[in-house]
């Protein structure tokens, strides 16, 4: 009960709510009506920063980086009107909110939307139906969520308690990636090279680098603790293109929800997180009293590619320390320490009995992975820079996804034709050993088809996805993050996936929304397709979406109102 920053906001937003009554009783017969109804406003704005001794402009959400935090309970109804005053297109996406039923508000640019243009504004509106636990909200357009982030914590109804000892305090923990460019720009400019992407120039931990990088020696997160208390940090990934191993010097981590859903307690040194992937942890201070090191480092699964190695440090320190005393450092495994990840995804049940789909109505098989394709440029220099002097690519099932102009949910719902197609393969185009020998050699066979195709599902019918990373370009761990629902994860292991010696859990597989698909191996997801839309499912690092990771699923209307998409919001922003 001792968290009193949650308490406050939790008043906040009720004060608020009350204050919108009359307007919000002209919504209540919508559905689904949601049980409280939580109004926040968020203003796109940028604001001068300075950090790693550099003074620049970022896009925020209210002059707050991090974000402001959306609180909540289950299953109440989130009203958010967002105002974009930057120059810079806008979308917000709520990570991990299956928006049953309102696919309109899902937020990513040109699947379920057109961009907030500047001066525009667009009012989402979603129910966190029998959802709660550690989801976060982010920009969904260019690179802008490098600084357009922020955490939601959607706690139980009143009166459910958390199905663990109730922790002393809670604290939101939100790892990223900082850049001293312009992100925007920066996307653009990585395309039109053809090139990987530069590394960002710090790792952060609620936006705070640490004391490792140059001028940032005040620049450090902190959490006070009380010598033998419990507490529950809410880690959330929102980095742009780096996974992260967290750990936290002498001190065992206990995982107990992932993505929103609660896992069976699974005590460890340390965890991996992808961007995308929210867990929250236990912690208790048992240590004799000091200062520790919580840091972030980096998992880089793939071969040959530049990244930031620099750990983010922030302290998690005992009343009682000498303040200025030296912190423990944390343990990180190091870079590439794929078993670490493996433990850590071994250790993640579902708390909670599933409802695990047994027969499947569709299955498919998709690849996921890197493309190099033929140099077209006429300045070669300047635009292919990949390997083998061809141009970066990524792609599902050798499609690489290409976003249409105007939004896909629109064009699809108005029947307006010639923006996408409806012929993504269940299957990939050519079989070949995925993943033994990689790097294969680029040229022979790495061409990736651009397209933007979609895959439409019945609604109701029960899904099994195989993930099967490739190693064409280079092998490598993709978070892949499906939108509008959570899955199971049935299986994943190494190597390419055989359906003979597969081995799947269908007692206590996890039920999440973002799937770190193994480093040259696979991994099997099944859900229900019982939410009506266009929904994407893409890598979320975001240089692989960038590249084309990604697909779309389209899931039909079922029988009446509730198995229905309702027409779209009056304010849905025009292209
Ligand atoms: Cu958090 Cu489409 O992403």
């Amino acid at each position: 009960m001792a968290n009193i920053a949650a308490f406050f906001f939790l008043c906040l937003s009720m004060s608020m709510s009350s204050y919108l009554q009359v307007f919000l009783q002209a919504m209540a017969h919508e559905w689904p009506g949601g049980r409280s109804t939580r109004f926040y406003d968020f203003k796109v704005q940028t604001l001068r920063v300075t950090k790693l001794c550099n003074t620049k402009e970022i896009v925020t959400i209210n002059k707050m980086f991090p974000g402001p935090v959306v609180y909540a309970q289950e299953d109440d109804r989130i009203i958010v009107k967002v105002t974009n005053e930057t120059p810079y297109n806008a979308t917000i996406h709520w990570h991990g909110v299956r928006q049953k039923l309102s696919c309109w508000f899902d937020g990513p640019s040109y699947i379920t939307q057109c961009p907030i243009q500047a001066g525009q504004t667009f009012t989402y509106e979603f129910t966190l139906v029998k959802q709660k636990g550690t989801f976060f909200w982010h920009a969904h357009v260019s690179w802008l969520r490098a600084t357009v982030y922020g955490a939601i914590v959607v706690y139980p109804q009143t009166g459910v308690p958390y199905p663990f000892k109730y922790p002393y305090q809670e604290h939101i923990v939100i790892l990223g990636e900082y850049w001293l460019r312009d992100v925007v720009q920066l996307e653009r400019q990585v395309l039109a090279s053809g090139g990987a992407a530069p590394p960002a120039d710090a790792f952060t931990i609620n936006g705070h680098p640490g004391p490792n990088y140059n001028c940032s020696r005040n620049d450090i997160y902190k959490i006070d603790v009380v010598p033998g208390k419990t507490y529950l940090l809410r880690l959330i990934n929102a980095g742009l293109n780096m996974e992260n191993f967290f750990a936290i010097a002498n001190h065992k981590l206990t995982i107990v929800e992932a993505d929103a859903e609660y896992t069976k307690p699974f005590t460890t040194d340390r965890v991996m997180l992808g961007p995308g992937q929210t867990m929250n942890v236990l912690v208790t201070a048992n240590q004799p009293i000091g200062k520790y090191s919580m840091a972030i480092g980096p998992y880089m699964s793939a071969q040959n590619v530049a990244f930031q190695n620099i750990s983010a440090v922030a302290y998690f320190q005992y009343l009682g320390a000498v303040p200025n005393s030296i912190s423990l450092p944390a343990k990180l495994p190091s870079f590439n320490d794929n078993l670490a990840v493996q433990t850590v995804m071994d250790g993640l049940r579902s708390l909670n009995p599933v409802n695990v789909p047994k027969e499947i109505d569709t299955s498919l098989f998709v690849t996921v992975g890197l493309n190099v394709n033929k140099c077209r440029s006429k300045t070669p220099q300047q635009n292919c820079q990949g390997t083998n002097n061809g141009t970066m690519a990524a792609s599902m099932n050798n499609i690489s996804f290409v976003k249409p102009t105007i939004s896909i949910l629109e064009a699809y719902y108005k029947k307006i034709g010639g923006h996408f197609t409806e012929d993504f393969p269940g299957a990939p185009l050519r079989f070949y050993d995925f993943v033994n020998g990689a790097p294969n050699n680029a040229p022979n066979n790495t061409q990736a088809i651009n397209g933007t195709r979609t895959k439409v599902l019945e609604f109701g019918s029960r899904v099994q996805l195989i993930f099967q990373d490739t190693g064409t370009v280079t092998t490598e761990n993709h978070p892949i993050h499906l939108h509008g629902y959570s899955f199971y994860v049935v299986g994943y292991g190494t190597g390419n996936f055989n359906p003979q010696t597969a081995n799947f859990n269908l007692v206590d597989p996890p039920y999440i929304n973002t799937i770190g698909v193994p480093v040259g191996g696979w991994a099997a997801i099944r859900f229900v397709a019982d939410n009506p839309g266009v929904w994407f499912m893409h890598c979320h690092l975001d240089i692989h979406q960038s590249w084309g990771l990604g697909a779309v699923l389209i899931v039909e209307n079922g029988k009446g109102e509730m198995e229905t998409l309702p027409h779209p919001p009056a304010d849905l922003p025009r292209c």
